[in-house]
C-alpha cells in the first residue's frame, strides 16, 4: 500500500489492508461503532461496499457526543448511526454481507449473545470481521504503558456502571474467533500499533514518545481523572488520582503506543 507510512513495512498492518482490498462488503454493519472510526478504516481499505450502518447503545454522555460528532464527519456518505443494544439487533435475519466490530469485545456485558445475534444478521456467506486488542505477548515499553491506562480507565468506567472488563488476552481472543464456526478463517497478528496506518501528520513520527501520541494519553488521563471528581467513596477516587499521576509518568519515561491487537475475518 503506496500511502501507508513509513515503518510499517515490518508489521502486519500492511497485510491487514491488502487482505481488506478483496472484499467487497456489501451493506456494512459496525456493532459497537462509538465514533465510526472503523468504518473510516473499512471505506479506505475495502474492494467496494453500498453502505454502513453503525450502532452503539451510547452508555455514557461521552459516547453519546461522539456518536453525534460522528453523524456530522459522515455527513453526505452512506452511512447511519443507530443508538441501540448489540444484545438484540433490531434487523432482519440475514440483512447484512459484512458484519464486523473493532476493539469492543471486552466493553461487552453479554458477549456470546451479541456475537450469536452479529451471526443472525449476517447473511449466509457474508464476511465476519472481528479486531481486538490483547493484553499479553511480546509488546514494547510503550505498549505496556498504553496497556496500563486502558486497565485503569476500565476500573473508572466500571465504578461509575459503564461495562468494561480487562483486554483479552491473545489465546482468548483467537478462541472466541474459532467458537465463530466461520468459513476460510484467517488471523492476522499485527505487531505495529495500528495508529500510523492512515494518519500523515500526526502519527508519521514512529517514536512513541511523539508529541501528539503522549500528548493525547496525557489529556486522556486528566479526563479520566475529571470523570470520578463526584465519586462518592473519597479513599478510592484518591487511589485512582494518584494511581493516574503514577501512569503518567510511566508514559513519560516509555512513552505510549497502542497495544497489539488480533484481526480476524471469515465466512459465514
Ligand atoms: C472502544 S469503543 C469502540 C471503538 C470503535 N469500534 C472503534 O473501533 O473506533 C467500545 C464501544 O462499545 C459500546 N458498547 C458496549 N456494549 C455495547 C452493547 N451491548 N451494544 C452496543 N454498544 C455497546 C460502547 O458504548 C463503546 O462505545
Amino acid at each position: 500500500m503506496e500511502d501507508l507510512p513509513k515503518g510499517l513495512a515490518s508489521s502486519n498492518a500492511s497485510r491487514i489492508a491488502k487482505r481488506l482490498r478483496s472484499v467487497s462488503g456489501g451493506r456494512i454493519l459496525d456493532v459497537a461503532t462509538a465514533g465510526g472510526g472503523f468504518i473510516d478504516t473499512l471505506m479506505k481499505t475495502l474492494k467496494d461496499y453500498d453502505s454502513f450502518v453503525g450502532i452503539d447503545y451510547c452508555a455514557s454522555a461521552a459516547s453519546k457526543k461522539e456518536m453525534e460528532s460522528a453523524k456530522k464527519r459522515f455527513e453526505g456518505k452512506p452511512v447511519r448511526f443507530l443508538e441501540m443494544n448489540a444484545e438484540n439487533l433490531e434487523f432482519e435475519d440475514e440483512s447484512f454481507g459484512t458484519v464486523c466490530m473493532s476493539h469492543s469485545l471486552h466493553h461487552l456485558g453479554k458477549m456470546d449473545r451479541v456475537l450469536v445475534e452479529m451471526k443472525r444478521v449476517l447473511k449466509s456467506g457474508g464476511n465476519f470481521i472481528l479486531q481486538e486488542c490483547y493484553c499479553d505477548g511480546d509488546q514494547t515499553e510503550a505498549q505496556k504503558a498504553d496497556e496500563l491506562e486502558h486497565e485503569w480507565e476500565a476500573r473508572i468506567d466500571s465504578l461509575l456502571g459503564v461495562t468494561h472488563n480487562k483486554t483479552l488476552t491473545k489465546q482468548r481472543i483467537m478462541d472466541i474467533g474459532s467458537s465463530l464456526n466461520l468459513r476460510g478463517l484467517e488471523v492476522f497478528d499485527s505487531t505495529h500499533p495500528v495508529d500510523c496506518l492512515f494518519c500523515k501528520r500526526k502519527y508519521e513520527c514512529e517514536d512513541p514518545k511523539n508529541q501528539a501520541t503522549f500528548h493525547n494519553s496525557i489529556k486522556d488521563i486528566d479526563n479520566a481523572i475529571k470523570r470520578i471528581e463526584n465519586y462518592s467513596d473519597l479513599e478510592i477516587r484518591n487511589r485512582l488520582k494518584e494511581e493516574g499521576e503514577r501512569i503518567k509518568e510511566t508514559i513519560a519515561e516509555s512513552g505510549s503506543a497502542s497495544a497489539s491487537y488480533l484481526f480476524i475475518i471469515g465466512r459465514t
